[in-house]
C-alpha cells in the first residue's frame, strides 16, 4: 500500500498505527526489532529540504534492520535536474528498493509517482497538500501528552493557507468525537476556499480568527506553524506577514496548565526560545515521536 494522505485511513487503521508506534517506542533497542525489515531496502528521495522527516525515516529503517539508499537535494542532484519526470523517477526507484519515501514541492506530485508503481510510496510532504507521517506523529503526541483524542480544542496558528501539517492532522482528529478547531492567521493566510468547503462538507466544528488572545485559555493544543517562505511567489508578500504571530511567554501564561504547544518544526521566530523550558512546550518531544511513528508506518507498508 501507498501512504499518500491521512484521508485514506479509517479510525481502526489509525488506532493500529498508534498502537504499533507505542510498541516501537518500547522496543526501540530490542534485538528482535532490528530484524523486522532485514533484507529490505528503503529509498528516500527528497526534492525539498528536510531535517526531521528524512533523517527520522532513515533512522526508522535502520532501527528495523533495513538498508537505505538516499537522494537528498534531489532537485539538483538527481536526474530530475536533467528533466526526468517524477513518474520515471518512481519507476527507477522501484527497480532498486522495496519502499520509497518521497518529498516534493508540488501539490499532488507524490500521488503521480505512486500511480506508476506498486512499490509502496510514503508521501513525506508534497507542497501545501499533505504530510501524513507528520499528521500521525502529531496525533501520537497528542494521545501521549493529553491522554485522549476526543473532546479537544485545537488552535492552529500562523500560515493556515500553506500548512500541509494542518491538512494532515485535521482529517485524523475528526475521526474522534467532539473536537473543535480554531484557525488563527493574518487575512492573507486564511484557509484555502476549497479546504474551507471540505471542512464544512464534513461537518467539522471550526472557527477562523485573526486574533490569538481570546482563544488561548480555551485550548488543549496550541499548534504553531511557520510562515512558509518557500510557498510565496513574491518575497514582499512574505515580508508583510512573516511576523504576524509570535508566541511569547506572556501568551503561554494564558494557556491551561494541561495544554500543550506543538510545532512541526523547523521554527523560525514564531515561538520565543524562552518558552522551550515550559513543560507545556511539547515540540521537541513531538519530533522525537516521529521516529516511532515512522517505524510503525514502514511496518504498515510492508504489511507487517
Ligand atoms: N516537520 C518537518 O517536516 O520537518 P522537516 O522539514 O525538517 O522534515
Amino acid at each position: 500500500m501507498h501512504i499518500l494522505s491521512t484521508n485514506q485511513f479509517t479510525k481502526s487503521e489509525v488506532d493500529a498505527i498508534l498502537l504499533r508506534s507505542g510498541e516501537m517506542e518500547k522496543s526501540l533497542r530490542d534485538p528482535k526489532t532490528a530484524t523486522l525489515l532485514s533484507g529490505k531496502i528503503v529509498a528516500s528521495i527528497f526534492f525539498e529540504p528536510s531535517t526531521r522527516t528524512r533523517l527520522s525515516f532513515e533512522t526508522a529503517a535502520i532501527r528495523l534492520g533495513a538498508d537505505i539508499i538516499s537522494a537528498e537535494n534531489a532537485m539538483g542532484n538527481s536526474s530530475a535536474f536533467k528533466g526526468e519526470t517524477i513518474e520515471d523517477t518512481a519507476r527507477m526507484l522501484s527497480c532498486y528498493s522495496d519502499a520509497i519515501v518521497m518529498r516534493h514541492p508540488t501539490f499532488g506530485s507524490v500521488e503521480k509517482a505512486a500511480s506508476v508503481t506498486k512499490t509502496p510510496i510514503i508521501n513525506a510532504g508534497d507542497g501545501a497538500n499533505q504530510h501524513p507521517s507528520q499528521g500521525l506523529l502529531d496525533l501520537y503526541t497528542i494521545l501521549k501528552e493529553e491522554g485522549r483524542l476526543e473532546n479537544l480544542t485545537i488552535g492552529f496558528v500562523g500560515d493556515i493557507l500553506n500548512s500541509r501539517t494542518l491538512r494532515s492532522l485535521v482529517p485524523l482528529l475528526i475521526l474522534y468525537p467532539n473536537n473543535k478547531f480554531y484557525f488563527v492567521s493574518p487575512k492573507e493566510l486564511v484557509l484555502a476556499k476549497e479546504y474551507r468547503e471540505y471542512l464544512k462538507k464534513n461537518n467539522v466544528n471550526f472557527e477562523e480568527k485573526n486574533n490569538l488572545e481570546d482563544i488561548l485559555p480555551k485550548l488543549d493544543v496550541l499548534y504553531m506553524t511557520r510562515v512558509q517562505k518557500e510557498r510565496f511567489l513574491n518575497i514582499a508578500e512574505y515580508e508583510k506577514v512573516k511576523d504576524s504571530f509570535i508566541l511569547k511567554i506572556n501568551d503561554v501564561k494564558k494557556l491551561k496548565d494541561t495544554a500543550i504547544i506543538l510545532h512541526p518544526l523547523p521554527r523560525v521566530n514564531e515561538i520565543d526560545h524562552e518558552i522551550d523550558s515550559d513543560k507545556r512546550a511539547a515540540y521537541f518531544r513531538q519530533a522525537q515521536n516521529g521516529l516511532y511513528v515512522r517505524m510503525s508506518l514502514l511496518l504498515t507498508v510492508f504489511d507487517l
